[in-house]
């Protein structure tokens, strides 16, 4: 069976004292809820802190981007191998707001993902269209071809650490969330893609999250979804109350 993961994406948020104080009142809240892994995605500076928090506690730590090469010239960039180096387990690639504002590409997303699962790390895909795209009714293909252009390359065995987070770009920090229906429908059509790719059992185990304005009012009609198998929480992450609410949706 598939296993449910609730993931935090903190984007450019908090600091590492924040990120102590944080960690140190979401673990008790958590403590105990063994069905869904439970993963927070911070601020390369802030993961050192996150690591040594999160000691003894069921929360795993994951970074928000990762470069492909190994070493080199890169100025501003961290390799795969120094987010391991630190205790990372996650790595969140490809998110729209890289793809938006950093000029990321489905080739980048790829060569990022396969050097991170080359490290050993978990890799949160994220994919999903913009406003334009489901309204000129083509969200099914604009998935389908992220799917297959972010995943080329990747070998089945490489394929169980990635999860794939659908996240509609229109209904990231809007408010605005997909209709529950919405989300399991392009989350089939993403499960789809990967068993064209990679076979049935392969896309009945691969975790698929959906992401875009998700909280704690509306977790549980979401997860209740058979396609959905987890959530990609932003806004909502950088509060514990809130966080805690989705993970107990979650069980
Ligand atoms: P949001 O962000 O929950 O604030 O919409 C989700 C994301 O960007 O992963």
């Amino acid at each position: 069976m598939r296993r449910t993961v609730i993931a935090g994406n903190w984007k450019m948020n908090m600091t590492p004292a924040q990120t102590k104080s944080f960690i140190t009142e979401l673990a008790p809240m958590v403590a105990g809820q063994d069905k869904c892994d439970i993963v927070l995605c911070v601020p390369y500076v802030d993961i050192a802190t996150a690591v040594e928090a999160a000691k003894g506690t069921n929360i795993h730590i994951g970074a928000e981007n990762v470069h492909f090469a190994e070493s080199g010239a890169y100025t501003g960039e961290i390799s795969a191998k120094m987010l391991c180096e630190i205790g990372t387990e996650y790595v969140i690639v490809g998110h729209s707001e890289r793809r938006q504002y950093f000029g990321e590409t489905d080739a980048t997303v790829n060569l990022r993902t396969k050097a991170a699962l080359a490290a050993g790390l978990k890799v949160i895909l994220c994919l999903g269209e913009v406003k334009d795209e489901r309204l000129a009714g083509i969200t099914n293909e604009v998935v389908s071809m992220q799917t297959k252009l972010d995943l080329a390359g990747i070998s089945a065995e490489e394929l169980k650490n990635v999860i794939i987070a659908y996240e509609p770009v229109w209904a990231i920090g809007t408010g605005l969330t997909a209709t529950p229906e919405q989300a399991d429908e392009t989350c089939g059509v993403i499960r789809e893609t990967v068993a064209a790719l990679y076979g049935r059992d392969a896309a009945e185990e691969i975790t698929i999250q959906y992401g875009g304005s998700m909280n704690d009012a509306n977790a549980a009609e979401l997860l209740a979804q058979p396609n959905i198998d987890g959530g990609l929480i932003g806004g909502a992450s950088l509060v514990a109350k809130k966080f805690t609410a989705i993970v107990d949706a979650a069980q």
